[in-house]
């Protein structure tokens, strides 16, 4: 077994300004997850199935109701989710380059909680077993964040960056683009949003009303520290240039336990504050197996809130 720990190394000044102040150095650190309730949460494996498929009635069966105001969820519960990866992940249309042995969906344990200072995710899953060998990374956790503005992501999760020219996506042809919202996109057609970019003076009005899934990841491999990374995914990905966020990660016995964290206060624009009262769309996707690009598991809509309130987690003070 490893224990990693690279967020407590970079917290040693903290520890010695708590110890300086008289507190506890480890007060802002320790969580006690055995308190915190766990929630199941089935992640799927979609292959080429993007926000464009899925809105097209004659690929995907739920896009007219989809359209018409019903939720994913509303639709696929957690038997769906394994049911329809399992057939995705053979050779078939949504999936024209299958990964040997590669389970259709993956289920997931989650936990949030706050300390007063920090905002924490705590994911654990039991690792597929299988080796695509598209990465150096046996795994990558990520969590996306965002707000009401992005009505994507309130309805469908991961689907909101999810496009269809996006690479590795069925409509990527020679210039892929990189995940994006629509927000941030002149026109929408069935195979995505292209070139199209709205003018940038849009784009910063976008950011500068919080319009934008914020990201917080840890690419994952055995005996290894952690490398976490956070940014926002707008116009595409803008991966900050240190991390704000901090990652520990912990594999025995084939489990994954990974903790990401950062303060509740967002530190300026592409990072989101989060405070009682308000709820946060939450997208979670895995990347087991020695995999990159789109051959990852994703969640549908899920929501957080802090300390009470309506939402799937609640992120209640440790
Ligand atoms: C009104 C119900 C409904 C809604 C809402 C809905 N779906 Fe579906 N979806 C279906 C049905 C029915 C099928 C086909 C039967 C099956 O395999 O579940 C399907 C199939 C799928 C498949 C598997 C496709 C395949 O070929 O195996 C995926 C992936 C999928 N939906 C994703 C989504 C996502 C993502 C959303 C939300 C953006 C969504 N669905 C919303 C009803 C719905």
């Amino acid at each position: 077994m490893t224990s990693i720990s690279n967020a407590r190394a970079m917290l040693r000044p903290l520890a010695l300004a708590c110890l300086l102040a008289g507190l506890p150095a480890t007060q802002a650190l320790a969580v006690d997850w055995a308190g915190v309730p766990a929630k199941d949460i089935a992640l799927a494996y979609a292959g080429q199935a993007s926000w464009e498929w899925v809105l097209t009635k004659n690929d995907h069966e739920g896009a007219e109701k989809f359209r018409g105001g019903k939720d994913c969820r509303q639709c696929h519960d957690a038997e769906s989710i394994a049911k329809d990866g399992a057939k995705i992940a053979e050779a078939g249309k949504l999936e024209p380059s299958p990964i040997a042995g590669k389970p259709g969906h993956l289920p997931i344990k989650v936990q949030v909680a706050h300390d007063g200072t920090k905002l924490y995710f705590r994911l654990q899953w039991k690792e597929t077993g299988s080796n695509a060998k598209q990465s150096e990374f046996a795994a990558h956790a990520s969590v996306m964040l965002s707000d009401a503005s992005v009505k994507e992501a309130v309805r469908a999760g991961c689907w909101a960056g999810c496009h269809d020219d996006v690479e590795g996506m069925a409509s990527a042809g020679a210039a892929p683009q990189e995940k994006y919202l629509g927000a941030s996109r002149a026109k929408l057609g069935r195979t995505g949003g292209g070139a199209n970019l709205k003018p940038q003076a849009d784009i910063d009005k976008l950011l500068a009303a919080g319009t934008f899934l914020e990201y917080w990841s840890a690419a994952l491999a055995p005996g290894k520290p952690p490398v976490a990374a956070n940014g926002y995914i707008l116009d595409k990905p803008h991966k900050a240039a240190s991390p704000a966020v901090a990652a520990d990660a912990t594999f025995a016995g084939g489990e994954w336990t990974v903790v990401l964290s950062r303060p509740l206060a967002g530190a300026g624009p592409g990072q989101k504050s989060f405070t009682a009262g308000n709820v946060y769309p939450v997208g979670i996707a895995i990347h087991d197996g020695f995999t990159k690009g789109r051959w990852h598991y994703v969640s549908m809509e899920h929501s957080l809130s802090i300390d009470g309130g309506a939402a799937d987690l609640v992120a209640k003070k440790q």
